[in-house]
């Protein structure tokens, strides 16, 4: 019989002065009301970003922004990120798009899988935006889970049992079905793609299968809530586990992650400018919109070392 986590949930709003933040659901996500990002105050701003360490995910509609626009506003949560798959758009480095075609039918779309964004780095992105432009009548959501609650919710066996424990992150498993089910081309996947058959892989290419292996319970350097940093797509093991040993714990932390209950989701419109902390939460696209187009446009900013 399943039993359900209870009494961690917390994902009211608070007051602000210059923002109004609206609970998406029980476990996180908020819109905020009363901003346009492309003109936005110093104290403005620090509520934004108060809103989105407390509810992990936070969105704008109705935003009518440049590429200038999203980078400048993008650019004041920090430094940009180093950038693991995508290429800038033409004048604009640090906006990647993300797009994908109408006539598309790849069994694979970029961001599918529950992951938090590049943790193979030595140093993964922080917070990542996107904003969406051409959105499908229906499909193309996101859906985030909200690692901090999961954490919270474990056993005080389990805490103790995990905050030992250092995650291997790597893109192995992401090249690998890139290769396998991908063509290539100049887009994300297809660039992996690419590299099958064509001999060892970049120094580069090598370093991001390699990965890093970061702490499995990971402090948020501002709101310093404790995290599960874990997800379904990137995490491989456990330092000093064999397989055999690190998967069943790989295996229980996806799943709990990832219950509904933690979630929320989002049905973008065009205009919907998304933020969420790679820190404090973990998220997937869905492939379930093939004879519609969907453009979107991504910044990520540069994280800290987690510890
Ligand atoms: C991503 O994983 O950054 C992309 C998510 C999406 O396209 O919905």
């Amino acid at each position: 019989m399943i039993t359900h986590p209870t009494g961690g949930f917390d994902n009211a709003a608070k007051d602000y002065r210059n923002i109004e933040a609206i609970p998406l659901a029980a476990a996180m996500g908020a819109e905020i009301r009363g901003v346009q990002v492309n003109d936005i105050s110093d104290e403005t701003f620090a509520e934004v970003e108060q809103a989105l360490f407390r509810h992990k995910m936070i969105f704008f509609r109705d935003q009518d922004i440049t590429h200038g626009d999203q980078e400048a506003f993008a650019s004041r949560f920090g430094p940009f990120a180093e950038d693991a798959y995508t290429k800038g758009v033409e004048g604009h480095e640090n906006v990647q798009p993300v797009i994908r075609q109408a006539d598309a039918s790849d069994a694979m779309i970029f961001g599918s899988g529950w992951h938090t964004d590049s943790p193979f780095l030595s140093h993964p992105p922080a917070i990542s935006l996107l904003y969406g432009v051409d959105i499908p009548p229906y499909g193309g959501d996101t859906q985030w889970a909200n690692s901090a609650l999961a954490y919270a919710t474990l056993s005080d066996k389990m805490k103790s049992i995990v905050d030992g424990l250092n995650v291997h992150m790597s893109m192995k498993n992401v090249l690998a079905t890139a290769q396998q089910t991908m063509k290539p081309d100049d887009s994300a996947l297809g660039r992996l793609a690419a590299t099958k058959d064509a001999g060892p892989l970049s120094e580069e290419m090598a370093r991001k299968v390699i990965g890093s292996y970061h702490p499995l319970v990971r402090t948020h350097p501002k709101s310093g809530e404790r995290s599960l940093y874990c997800d379904r797509t990137y995490a491989v093991g456990f330092e000093g586990m064999n397989q055999e040993e690190s998967y069943p714990i790989l295996n229980f932390l996806a799943e709990h992650i990832t219950q509904p209950a933690f979630t929320c989701r989002l049905r973008w419109q065009p205009g919907t400018l998304t933020i969420w902390d790679n820190r404090l939460c973990v998220h997937q696209a869905f492939n379930d919109y093939e004879g519609f187009r969907r453009e979107m446009y991504r910044c990520t900013i540069a994280g800290e070392s987690p510890r």
